[in-house]
């Protein structure tokens, strides 16, 4: 496998250091490293950024935490029995039928679909990992559009020493079907099996495809599994919900639901949770959940692969806590609750059609092109003339502002951490710098 820069960076000082601990690390242990991207951008802004903090993947409200208050409440009047003992490897039962009424009642391509109960996770970062434990391996091809969150690159690439293929996801303002069946096919004509990860909404362009969009994205998949390629689907809905619709209607529903039961080469897998969706970031509770493509042997093919996944977090975290479980439990049982979420997607929304109208203004179009966006926590802009790990830098140091270079030219506004006051002052902030700097 070939090193990451900043692992062979930590290794060389190891071997400087203690060769003997060098010698003693395993392949795995030689190629992790702690990514520079997000988490190292986000902790400069949280030392400099006192101005605006535009950088956090979670959401916030006057100047905390966003949360449920409701959920809060729970802490303090939950038995010992509901907090403190072992909860079962695949998660408490009645959790896990809860869950999978909520995602049939969200996703009416659902409804009569052979799914497996959603397995409980130590939220969805984990399950991306019980997903390589059971389907990926060191030959193993992984394709995804070229917008992503960096972290699948350390699971996928260093855990389990799979390589990362992508594709250009936007063709001017819609999904690049064209290119995806274009790298579909020449994956498939280069590998048996192939991994696809959907994550949509998208980090970190909050991207939702259009129904339209998504039934061609689905009709795709079929074809090249139709011509016997083995294809695994994982449907990362990390911001599933958090829908505004901005600039036109989006689907509402996780492409799950189309892809189960569709054909015995395509084997899908959704990722979701209350971490982003029920503004519970730390708690760490998520939900795989099985989507066998031949609806003949789904019984089977659940119950076995259930087991190795119960298998899988045994030998790993050994359970998720039952803490948290609890509190997302109640969180589902309770009408407040569930109208309190409502509440804060709706503050959410506004701050998107703020953005949307702030930074689509024609006065930043010498700056700026904004890249398509109607969901989730973020948004992207493709900086014009300079780099964008140039004008974030100089936006810190000048304006203690943070934001997130996620590429070459592009840049990530998290507007989940932006009171509705702060938006239209960021971009002209943002403005001036490019202006400055070009
Ligand atoms: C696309 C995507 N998937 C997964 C995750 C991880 O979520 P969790 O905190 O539930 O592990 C994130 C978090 O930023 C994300 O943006």
């Amino acid at each position: 496998m070939k090193l990451n820069p900043l692992a062979s960076g930590l290794n060389e000082r190891l071997e400087t250091a203690a060769p003997e601990v060098a010698e003693m690390l395993s392949p795995m242990g030689r190629g992790l490293y702690f990514p520079k991207g997000i988490l190292s951008q986000s902790a400069e802004a949280t030392e400099k950024a006192s101005r605006y903090n535009a950088t956090i993947g979670i959401a916030t409200e006057d100047s905390q935490a966003m949360h449920l208050s409701t959920m809060a409440r729970y802490i303090e009047c939950l038995s010992p029995d509901e907090t403190f003992p072992y909860a079962p490897a695949g998660g408490v039962q009645s959790l896990r039928a809860l869950w999978s009424e909520k995602q049939r009642r969200e996703n009416s391509n659902m409804q009569g679909k052979a799914v497996g109960l959603p397995i409980v996770t130590s939220a969805i970062t984990h399950g991306l990992g019980l997903v390589g434990d059971l389907f990926v391996g060191p030959s193993d091809r992984i394709l995804l559009p070229d917008k992503l969150w960096g972290n699948y690159r350390l699971t996928y690439e260093v855990r389990y020493g799979a390589t990362i293929g992508t594709f250009p996801f936007f063709s001017g303002s819609c999904f690049n079907i064209a290119g995806f069946k274009e790298a579909l096919a020449r994956e498939a004509a280069a590998h048996s099996k192939l991994v696809i990860i959907l994550n949509f909404p998208n980090n970190p362009t909050g991207y939702m495809p259009t129904v339209e969009e998504s039934r061609e994205i689905v009709s795709s998949l079929l074809a090249t599994a139709d011509s016997g390629t083995k294809l695994v689907v994982i449907c990362d809905d990390a911001y599933f919900g958090l829908f505004y619709h901005l600039g036109g209607e989006s689907s509402k529903e996780s492409l799950f639901g189309e892809l189960v039961g569709r054909h015995q080469n395509l084997f899908s897998i959704r990722l979701d949770g209350a971490t982003k969706e029920l503004f519970a970031w730390g708690l760490r509770c998520g939900f795989l959940t099985l989507g066998p493509g031949d609806r003949n042997s789904a019984e089977e093919v659940i119950d076995v692969l259930d087991a190795k996944l119960r298998g899988a977090i045994r030998s790993g975290v050994s359970n998720s806590p039952l803490l948290s479980q609890t509190l997302v439990e109640r969180c589902l049982t309770d009408l407040e609750s569930i109208k309190e979420r409502d509440d804060k997607i709706e503050i959410l929304r506004e701050r998107a059609e703020r953005v949307n109208l702030s930074a689509r203004s024609s006065r930043f179009s010498d700056s700026w092109e904004v890249y398509p966006f109607n969901s989730g926590y973020f948004m992207c802009l493709k900086i014009k003339g300079v780099s964008a790990e140039t004008v974030r830098r100089y936006l810190l140091d000048r304006y203690q502002t943070g934001l997130i270079a996620t590429a070459e030219y592009d840049l990530r506004v998290a507007f989940s951490c932006l009171e509705l006051e702060e938006i239209e002052p960021l971009f002209e902030l943002i403005d001036r710098s490019v202006r400055d700097l070009t």
